[in-house]
């Protein structure tokens, strides 16, 4: 059992497939007229969120409550953070609540760690900078399972802005650890540099594109460019869009939203019968029940929905 989950790393391939099994079970209770079991009652969660999300927030404010915890989510918009209170000062206001549990997304890599240096909660790293996204690649993983069945030996490539995304880099390690050859495909200035060293290869067109079986398109991440990394938005859609016309029959269609529609993904393929965009989101609440579960009750995953 872990105590914090800050990186996919933290997980190896055991605790990955004891989160998804628990996950399955917890799929099953979203199914359910009462989405609601008792697990977390009379614990609380705390969601501190100091960067835009919808997916990420609303999946883990609804995990805790169909798990029947009390949560207390806080947007920096709004909250004292605006008025210059420091990460530390907002963590041990918090802290006051005695939560079992903090959520944290923020633009700096790193921050999820310092939490869990700040706190005897469990910490929960929903996206730090360009860093990590471990419950991404959770449900991600949970996702193509469901679809695919075993990752073994699937070839996976992640197209698009790798340099910026925490997804990738999370992605990268979880796919490898469940059996999957991934590749990364962009524009070289969008690629880091030393991306081998985490044992994936490296392309810089989409000609073969074909070979993958799961392509899954990564949002071109504005808020972190301050620089120009592409001549433009025109000829990165003409190099790298993922569209209809260079996906073949049989591939699968991920990204992690929100997308920006008609640039790193055409229309017709976000909304293709091949795209396992809403399947991703329907997922992140189930991965997420599975692990608050894991890091606060952590028993076997038969008695999860008990
Ligand atoms: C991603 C994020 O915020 O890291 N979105 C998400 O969590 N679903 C990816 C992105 O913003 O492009």
């Amino acid at each position: 059992m872990i105590r914090n989950l800050l990186s996919i790393d933290d997980l190896d391939r055991a605790g990955i497939e004891r989160i998804l099994d628990r996950a399955r079970s917890f799929a099953e209770v979203a199914g359910r007229d009462i989405k609601k079991v008792p697990a977390l009652k009379g614990r609380t969660v705390v969601n501190l969120f100091y960067e835009a999300s919808t997916r990420t927030s609303s999946s883990f404010e609804l995990a805790a409550k169909r798990l029947s915890a009390d949560v207390v989510s806080i947007r920096s918009a709004g909250s004292s953070v605006e008025k210059g209170e420091s990460l530390r000062d907002t963590v041990q206001t918090l802290s006051a609540y005695a939560p079992a549990a903090i959520v944290i997304r923020s633009p700096y890599a790193g921050a999820a760690t310092q939490v869990a240096g700040w706190t005897d909660a469990a910490v929960i790293n929903a996206g730090d900078g360009k860093h990590e996204h471990p419950t991404q690649a959770l449900l991600d993983v949970f996702t193509l399972t469901q679809a695919l069945g075993r990752l073994e030996g699937r070839s996976i490539w992640i197209v698009g802005d790798v340099l910026h995304s925490r997804v990738a880099r999370s992605g990268i390690i979880a796919f490898q650890r469940m059996g999957a050859q991934v590749t990364v495909c962009g524009p070289p200035t969008l690629i880091p540099r030393q991306i081998e060293a985490l044992g994936c290869v490296r392309q810089t067109t989409l000609e073969r594109l074909r070979e993958a079986d799961v392509v899954y398109v990564l949002r071109m991440q504005h808020e972190r460019m301050h620089e120009a990394y592409v001549p433009s938005l025109r000829e990165y859609t003409q190099r790298y869009q993922v569209n209809l016309a260079r996906l073949r029959a049989g591939q699968v269609v991920m990204h992690p939203g929100p997308v920006n529609r008609g640039v790193e993904l055409s229309g017709d393929a976000i909304d293709c019968d091949a795209s396992l965009i809403g399947a991703q989101v329907r997922s992140g609440v189930a991965v997420r029940m599975a692990v608050l579960y894991e890091l606060l009750v952590g028993v076997p995953a038969l008695q999860a929905v008990a």
